[in-house]
């Protein structure tokens, strides 16, 4: 049974107990972050810690626990349920009021509710599905304008993964006034000519902390970077394809809409960029 955190205790999975009255479940009002594991040790910790302060200040949700505090929790969580490759779960939301109330209840009473718990997933890394690569469909994207804020509210992007396991593909990529905005839980990505294409940070997609960092080090092994947003009919007809995320990393995508890219397996820049951001992972966790 795992060992999860809660607002300062470490508790086996099923003593604990959060109150019915808590925002997080009345509101969605609450943000996450994920966190990958690999070898035992966090990946991009930094990033991820930061734009969850983000999110809280977004909120106005007073941040209930420091970084360091954090990292250790972290790493106890990790060192407790022996992960040596997984995901490393994060939610805070605004607390429990004890009663249901549009209105923010005043954070001098109430505390943000903290919880962590962990997720084995062997095989991360190397991961079989990273070698035949993933179908996309598009689908619309109707989520609400603050995407940049990393909320709870992931009804829609649950509902966009199941329209995609009916159509019989793996995920689903969001389109709005006709252009890609992310896929429904990693950022989204065409590679035409050796150019890799992703939007532009905005309120419209999650910044993603993968996103970063790849395309730190894309720039660094001199691959040319477009930020720029695309269609679903330019992605349609690029050579290759990826999506990145703290849970898949670089993932190539192989399909979109039933359009097979290039060959139809994972294209050379996608493949590579795995390569040098697990490299780069491996060497920098924590
Ligand atoms: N999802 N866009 C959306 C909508 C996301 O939900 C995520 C992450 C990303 C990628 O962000 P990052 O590289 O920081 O993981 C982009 C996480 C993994 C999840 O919901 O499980």
């Amino acid at each position: 049974m795992r060992t999860v955190y809660l607002n300062g205790d470490y508790l086996p999975e099923t003593e604990a107990r959060i109150s019915i009255f808590d925002r997080g479940f009345l509101m969605a009002d609450g943000v996450y972050e994920v966190t990958s594991v690999l070898g035992g040790k966090l990946i991009d910790f930094d990033g991820h810690a930061a734009r969850l302060q983000r999110s809280l200040r977004e909120l106005d949700i007073a941040s209930p626990v420091s970084h360091a505090d954090l990292l250790a929790i972290h790493r106890e969580l990790v060192r407790l349920n022996g992960i040596d490759e997984g995901l490393v779960y994060l939610q805070i939301t605004r607390g429990d009021p004890g009663d249901r109330d549009f209105v923010f209840p005043d954070p001098e009473t109430t505390a943000p509710t903290v919880v962590l718990f962990t997720q084995a997933k062997p095989g991360l890394a190397d991961s079989p599905v990273a070698r035949t690569g993933i179908r996309v469909i598009s689908i619309d994207d109707i989520r609400w304008g603050r995407r940049d804020i990393k909320t709870v509210q992931l009804l829609y992007p649950s509902m966009g993964k199941m329209m995609a396991k009916k159509a019989g593909a793996d995920d689903a990529w969001m389109i709005e006034d006709g252009m890609v905005t992310e896929g429904t839980s990693n950022n989204a990505y065409i590679v035409k000519d050796n150019r890799i294409v992703t939007r532009a940070l905005s309120a419209d997609i999650l910044h993603g902390i993968t996103r970063a960092a790849v395309l730190r080090l894309a720039g660094e092994a001199q691959m040319e970077v477009e930020e720029r947003s695309f269609g679903i009919d330019e992605a349609r007809a690029a050579d290759e394809a990826f999506i990145t995320s703290a849970s898949s990393f670089v993932m190539p995508v192989v399909e979109i809409d039933g359009v097979s890219l290039g060959d139809g397996t994972p294209g050379r820049v996608s493949r590579r960029l795995r390569e040098i951001y697990l490299e780069e992972c491996r060497r920098t966790a924590v």
